[in-house]
């Protein structure tokens, strides 16, 4: 088995064959800097000092010309082919809570949520391990590349592992999932992952914010706070952004908690005005940012935020927080869904 140096940080680990050198390194408890973990945000940049490498996705997005011409690799998209020495910053702040690793599971459920939303339920021998907000790289039956999808409920030991999937039309992984994939059918789920997972240390009011399939982390988010005896009572304002009023949800699930409508608040907006009103939509239009900033008011500078969703709506949100209010970004926790 490949050894793996990290140079200048006293850190040696082991690569499993197959793995790459982020989700080794991760397995290992080590404090890799990274997001997606699927080649598109470039936190997971490094450099190779010695050793051979194989680059599994050479045209990611994460990496740009500079990058390449630099020598530079993307830990999510490496596998080694022997011993290496690689270089980057270890975060001793980001190591694993709960150490990814791989499982079978078995696809045990399927629920419509919109009219291209859909529970995928799926469960393992081993006992569901993560983070309220993290989410797991799932193996689909013909496709060569692992996607990533969020847990939308919280841990627990019967292995019940839920999903909120989006269907893309064309989409190598939502297209085997909504039209291949039967009930008992068997995947590779390798989690968890991620760093937008709930802080129950905090004790600021909660912000959720999602924007189409980023519904799942937040409501495994919102979820998590309910269930905490340290959070009782804690107020959340739950925010869904969609493009059209079919698109709207996660309302029922937030009213199925314990506080709702005390404590725990759902917002949603539709960015269609034309659609909107065609519809007969009587709530907010426009951008979520924009109907955060104005429920919140001046609540929004003393909140911790979560978000999830396309990495426009999570831009925006940025600028809004930490440009306009200037929350510093640990108070801002999210997953771009690339
Ligand atoms: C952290 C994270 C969490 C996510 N959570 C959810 C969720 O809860 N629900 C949800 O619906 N979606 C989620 N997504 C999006 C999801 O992972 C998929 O991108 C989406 O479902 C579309 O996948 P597809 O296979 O159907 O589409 P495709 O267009 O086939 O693939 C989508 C993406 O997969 C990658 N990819 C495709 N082919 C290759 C290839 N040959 N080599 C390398 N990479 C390739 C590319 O990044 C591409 O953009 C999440 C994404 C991320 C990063
Ligand atoms: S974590 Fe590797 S590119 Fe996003």
């Amino acid at each position: 088995m490949p050894v793996i140096e990290i140079d200048a940080q006293d850190a040696v680990f082991d690569c499993a064959p197959g793995d790459t050198l982020l989700r080794a390194g991760l397995r290992a408890g080590l404090g890799m800097p990274y997001e997606c973990g699927v080649g598109a945000c470039g936190c997971c940049r490094c450099e190779v000092i010695e050793g051979e490498v194989a680059d599994q996705w050479p045209e990611a997005p994460g990496l740009s010309d500079r990058d390449r011409r630099k020598g530079r690799v993307l830990a999510c998209q490496t596998r080694p082919l022997g011993d290496a020495r690689i270089r980057l910053r270890l975060d001793p702040r980001i190591e694993p809570v709960v150490r990814p690793a791989r499982r079978t599971a078995r696809l045990a459920a399927v629920n419509d949520i919109t009219h291209d939303i859909r529970e995928f339920v799926f469960r393992s021998d081993a006992p569901a391990d993560f983070l309220p907000g993290q989410y797991a790289m799932l193996a689909l039956p013909g496709l060569d590349r692992e996607r990533a999808y969020s847990m939308a409920n919280l841990p627990n030991g019967a292995g019940e592992w839920h999903f909120r999937i989006r269907r893309v039309i064309g989409g190598g992984a939502s297209e085997a999932l909504f039209s291949q994939l039967a009930p008992g059918a068997e995947i590779g789920l390798d989690g968890p992952y991620g760093m937008a997972w709930l802080r129950t240390d905090s004790p600021r009011d909660i912000v959720c914010i999602a924007g189409g399939s980023g519904l799942a982390p937040m409501l495994s988010v919102a979820r998590g706070v309910a269930a905490e005896p340290s959070l009782a009572g804690r107020r959340v304002d739950f925010f869904y952004g969609g493009r059209t009023p079919a698109d709207i949800c996660g309302q029922p699930e937030l009213a199925a908690l314990p506080g709702f409508g005390e404590a725990i608040h759902y917002h949603a907006a539709v960015s269609d005005a034309d659609a909107a009103h065609r519809a007969g939509w009587s709530g907010q239009i426009g951008p979520i940012h924009q109907l955060v900033e104005s429920t919140l008011g001046e609540r929004l500078g003393s909140a911790e935020f979560y978000l999830a969703g396309p990495p426009p709506m999570v831009e925006a949100l940025q600028q809004l927080l930490q440009l306009t209010h200037k929350l510093p970004p640990e108070r801002i926790h999210f997953d771009r869904f690339f």
